[in-house]
Protein backbone atom coordinates (compact mmCIF):
# COMPACT_ATOMS: atom_id res chain seq x y z
CA UNK A 1 0.00 0.00 0.00
CA UNK A 2 1.54 3.30 -0.93
CA UNK A 3 0.17 6.31 -1.82
CA UNK A 4 1.38 9.90 -3.46
CA UNK A 5 -1.48 12.19 -3.47
CA UNK A 6 -5.00 13.15 -2.03
CA UNK A 7 -7.06 11.90 -4.53
CA UNK A 8 -5.67 8.32 -4.14
CA UNK A 9 -6.79 8.61 -0.15
CA UNK A 10 -9.87 7.97 1.97
CA UNK A 11 -11.03 10.28 4.39
CA UNK A 12 -9.85 8.64 7.14
CA UNK A 13 -6.41 8.02 5.58
CA UNK A 14 -6.53 11.33 4.60
CA UNK A 15 -7.54 12.96 7.70
CA UNK A 16 -5.09 10.85 9.94
CA UNK A 17 -2.24 12.24 7.58
CA UNK A 18 -3.38 16.14 8.06
CA UNK A 19 -3.29 15.40 11.77
CA UNK A 20 0.15 13.85 11.91
CA UNK A 21 1.54 16.64 9.81
CA UNK A 22 -0.04 19.03 12.11
CA UNK A 23 1.45 18.06 14.78
CA UNK A 24 5.29 17.29 13.66
CA UNK A 25 4.97 20.87 12.06
CA UNK A 26 4.04 21.98 15.92
CA UNK A 27 6.46 20.16 17.78
CA UNK A 28 9.40 21.28 15.25
CA UNK A 29 8.21 24.98 15.73
CA UNK A 30 8.18 24.09 19.41
CA UNK A 31 11.65 22.63 19.14
CA UNK A 32 12.71 26.02 17.36
CA UNK A 33 11.46 28.59 19.88
CA UNK A 34 12.21 26.65 22.89
CA UNK A 35 15.80 26.06 21.97
CA UNK A 36 15.62 29.77 20.40
CA UNK A 37 14.46 30.90 23.82
CA UNK A 38 17.11 28.36 25.79
CA UNK A 39 19.84 30.85 23.89
CA UNK A 40 20.26 33.15 26.97
CA UNK A 41 21.33 30.00 29.16
CA UNK A 42 24.15 29.29 26.98
CA UNK A 43 27.43 30.33 28.24
CA UNK A 44 30.04 29.48 26.02
CA UNK A 45 30.69 30.09 22.74
CA UNK A 46 31.31 26.44 21.13
CA UNK A 47 28.06 25.92 22.78
CA UNK A 48 26.08 28.43 21.23
CA UNK A 49 26.99 28.14 17.84
CA UNK A 50 25.61 24.13 18.11
CA UNK A 51 22.71 25.81 19.50
CA UNK A 52 22.34 28.30 16.77
CA UNK A 53 22.60 25.83 14.75
CA UNK A 54 20.21 23.79 15.89
CA UNK A 55 17.07 26.13 15.98
CA UNK A 56 18.27 26.80 12.22
CA UNK A 57 17.80 23.01 11.85
CA UNK A 58 14.48 23.05 13.89
CA UNK A 59 13.54 25.96 12.01
CA UNK A 60 13.89 24.37 8.92
CA UNK A 61 12.20 21.19 9.59
CA UNK A 62 9.29 23.15 10.26
CA UNK A 63 9.65 24.75 6.70
CA UNK A 64 9.99 21.20 5.50
CA UNK A 65 6.58 20.21 6.89
CA UNK A 66 4.98 23.90 5.99
CA UNK A 67 6.08 23.49 2.24
CA UNK A 68 4.77 19.41 2.21
CA UNK A 69 1.23 20.45 3.96
CA UNK A 70 0.98 22.87 1.45
CA UNK A 71 1.50 20.27 -1.78
CA UNK A 72 -0.65 17.83 -0.12
CA UNK A 73 -3.94 19.92 0.98
CA UNK A 74 -3.55 23.38 -0.63
CA UNK A 75 -3.45 24.86 2.46
CA UNK A 76 -1.12 26.51 5.07
CA UNK A 77 -0.75 24.85 8.55
CA UNK A 78 0.59 27.42 10.11
CA UNK A 79 -2.90 28.54 11.47
CA UNK A 80 -3.44 24.76 12.77
CA UNK A 81 0.10 25.40 14.57
CA UNK A 82 -0.25 28.82 16.12
CA UNK A 83 -3.66 27.38 17.00
CA UNK A 84 -2.06 24.35 19.18
CA UNK A 85 0.59 26.72 20.19
CA UNK A 86 -1.81 29.00 22.51
CA UNK A 87 -3.85 25.92 23.27
CA UNK A 88 -1.08 24.07 24.31
CA UNK A 89 1.92 26.47 25.30
CA UNK A 90 5.37 24.82 25.33
CA UNK A 91 7.72 24.42 28.74
CA UNK A 92 10.77 26.66 28.51
CA UNK A 93 14.30 25.48 29.46
CA UNK A 94 15.44 27.97 32.24
CA UNK A 95 18.97 27.06 32.98
CA UNK A 96 22.28 25.57 31.19
CA UNK A 97 21.71 22.48 32.39
CA UNK A 98 17.39 22.73 31.97
CA UNK A 99 18.53 23.23 28.52
CA UNK A 100 20.76 20.49 28.06
CA UNK A 101 18.56 18.06 29.18
CA UNK A 102 15.84 19.23 27.05
CA UNK A 103 18.30 18.68 24.09
CA UNK A 104 19.01 15.57 25.13
CA UNK A 105 14.87 14.00 25.80
CA UNK A 106 13.19 16.26 23.87
CA UNK A 107 15.36 15.94 20.98
CA UNK A 108 15.70 12.46 21.62
CA UNK A 109 11.58 11.26 21.65
CA UNK A 110 11.09 13.09 18.71
CA UNK A 111 13.68 11.02 16.65
CA UNK A 112 12.30 8.07 18.01
CA UNK A 113 8.83 9.38 16.66
CA UNK A 114 10.32 9.97 13.19
CA UNK A 115 11.96 6.95 13.01
CA UNK A 116 8.20 5.43 13.04
CA UNK A 117 7.63 7.22 9.72
CA UNK A 118 10.28 5.79 8.15
CA UNK A 119 8.17 3.73 6.34
CA UNK A 120 5.34 5.59 5.56
CA UNK A 121 2.87 4.39 3.34
CA UNK A 122 2.18 8.35 2.35
CA UNK A 123 5.48 8.43 -0.39
CA UNK A 124 5.86 12.65 0.19
CA UNK A 125 5.53 12.45 4.17
CA UNK A 126 8.53 9.60 4.02
CA UNK A 127 10.63 11.03 2.07
CA UNK A 128 10.69 14.34 4.26
CA UNK A 129 10.72 12.29 7.34
CA UNK A 130 13.85 10.86 6.14
CA UNK A 131 15.63 13.73 5.32
CA UNK A 132 14.63 15.34 8.91
CA UNK A 133 15.93 12.21 10.60
CA UNK A 134 19.48 12.33 8.54
CA UNK A 135 19.70 15.21 10.45
CA UNK A 136 18.47 14.89 13.80
CA UNK A 137 20.94 11.95 13.92
CA UNK A 138 23.44 15.41 14.35
CA UNK A 139 21.59 16.44 16.98
CA UNK A 140 22.06 12.84 18.71
CA UNK A 141 24.77 12.43 21.02
CA UNK A 142 25.58 16.29 22.45
CA UNK A 143 22.42 16.98 24.14
CA UNK A 144 23.38 13.37 26.30
CA UNK A 145 27.02 14.54 26.24
CA UNK A 146 26.59 18.35 27.73
CA UNK A 147 24.35 16.42 30.52
CA UNK A 148 26.11 13.55 31.85
CA UNK A 149 29.09 16.33 32.00
CA UNK A 150 27.11 19.09 33.72
CA UNK A 151 25.95 16.01 36.06
CA UNK A 152 29.15 14.88 37.18
CA UNK A 153 30.50 17.76 38.17
CA UNK A 154 28.03 17.25 40.99
CA UNK A 155 26.55 20.37 41.23
CA UNK A 156 23.43 19.96 40.29
CA UNK A 157 22.71 17.60 42.76
CA UNK A 158 19.34 18.81 44.35
CA UNK A 159 17.54 19.68 41.26
CA UNK A 160 18.71 17.24 38.71
CA UNK A 161 15.67 14.56 39.11
CA UNK A 162 12.76 17.29 38.88
CA UNK A 163 14.41 18.35 35.85
CA UNK A 164 14.91 15.02 34.31
CA UNK A 165 11.51 14.30 34.90
CA UNK A 166 10.35 17.35 33.80
CA UNK A 167 11.69 16.62 30.34
CA UNK A 168 11.35 13.07 30.23
CA UNK A 169 7.42 13.61 30.27
CA UNK A 170 7.92 15.98 27.21
CA UNK A 171 9.85 13.26 25.48
CA UNK A 172 7.56 10.92 25.76
CA UNK A 173 4.21 12.95 24.88
CA UNK A 174 6.02 12.99 21.69
CA UNK A 175 4.63 8.80 21.25
CA UNK A 176 1.05 9.70 21.64
CA UNK A 177 -0.87 7.06 23.72
CA UNK A 178 -0.57 3.71 23.77
CA UNK A 179 -3.33 1.85 22.32
CA UNK A 180 -5.19 3.94 20.75
CA UNK A 181 -7.81 3.68 17.66
CA UNK A 182 -5.78 6.45 16.03
CA UNK A 183 -2.94 4.49 16.54
CA UNK A 184 -4.04 1.25 15.38
CA UNK A 185 -5.58 2.63 12.21
CA UNK A 186 -2.40 4.46 11.21
CA UNK A 187 -0.57 1.21 11.58
CA UNK A 188 -2.93 -0.51 9.71
CA UNK A 189 -3.03 1.32 6.82
CA UNK A 190 0.93 1.63 7.28
CA UNK A 191 1.23 5.63 8.22
CA UNK A 192 3.22 4.16 10.76
CA UNK A 193 5.12 1.51 12.00
CA UNK A 194 4.12 0.46 15.56
CA UNK A 195 1.77 1.08 18.68
CA UNK A 196 3.50 4.37 20.98
CA UNK A 197 4.34 1.88 23.69
CA UNK A 198 6.82 0.00 22.08
CA UNK A 199 8.51 3.03 20.64
CA UNK A 200 8.19 4.30 24.57
CA UNK A 201 10.26 1.32 25.39
CA UNK A 202 12.87 1.88 22.86
CA UNK A 203 13.14 5.13 23.80
CA UNK A 204 13.20 4.84 27.52
CA UNK A 205 16.32 1.85 26.64
CA UNK A 206 17.96 4.40 24.30
CA UNK A 207 18.64 6.74 27.56
CA UNK A 208 19.41 4.30 30.31
CA UNK A 209 22.84 4.28 30.04
CA UNK A 210 22.85 8.28 30.89
CA UNK A 211 20.59 8.45 33.32
CA UNK A 212 22.21 5.58 35.21
CA UNK A 213 25.40 7.46 34.29
CA UNK A 214 23.58 10.52 35.95
CA UNK A 215 22.42 8.74 39.31
CA UNK A 216 18.46 9.10 37.91
CA UNK A 217 15.87 7.09 38.28
CA UNK A 218 12.92 6.70 35.95
CA UNK A 219 9.30 7.76 37.70
CA UNK A 220 6.60 6.36 37.91
CA UNK A 221 4.84 7.09 35.06
CA UNK A 222 1.74 8.09 36.54
CA UNK A 223 3.42 10.55 38.50
CA UNK A 224 4.52 12.57 35.30
CA UNK A 225 1.24 11.89 34.35
CA UNK A 226 2.05 9.43 31.34
CA UNK A 227 -0.31 6.59 30.56
CA UNK A 228 2.46 3.33 30.04
CA UNK A 229 1.45 0.73 27.65
CA UNK A 230 -0.85 -2.60 28.88
CA UNK A 231 2.55 -4.26 29.97
CA UNK A 232 3.89 -1.59 31.57
CA UNK A 233 7.64 -0.02 30.64
CA UNK A 234 10.58 -1.67 31.67
CA UNK A 235 12.46 1.61 33.28
CA UNK A 236 15.20 -0.86 35.25
CA UNK A 237 18.40 -0.11 35.13
CA UNK A 238 19.93 -3.01 36.14
CA UNK A 239 22.57 -4.65 34.23
CA UNK A 240 22.81 -1.19 32.27
CA UNK A 241 25.98 -0.34 30.91
CA UNK A 242 26.94 3.35 32.39
CA UNK A 243 30.11 3.20 30.37
CA UNK A 244 27.45 3.29 26.89
CA UNK A 245 26.18 6.86 27.76
CA UNK A 246 28.24 9.59 25.87
CA UNK A 247 30.30 11.78 27.40
CA UNK A 248 30.50 9.25 30.66
CA UNK A 249 34.48 9.55 31.95
CA UNK A 250 34.25 6.90 34.72
FE1 LIG B 1 13.55 18.58 14.16
FE1 LIG C 1 16.33 18.02 16.65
Amino acid sequence: MEFTSKSELDERYYQTLVQMMQSQAYRELAAAQMFGFGLQYVPELRWLKFMSWHIREEMEHYEDVVKMYAEVTGESVEPAVHERLLKRPIEFATSWYELAMAQFLYDRGGFWQLKEYEECSFLPYRKTIEKIIKEEKGHQALGERIVVELTATGAFEDGKQAVFEKWLRQGLLSFGRPSSDGAQYAIGVGLRKRDPGPVMQDFCDDIKPAVKACGLEFPPMARIGIDEPAGGLNLSLDGVDVRRAEGYAG
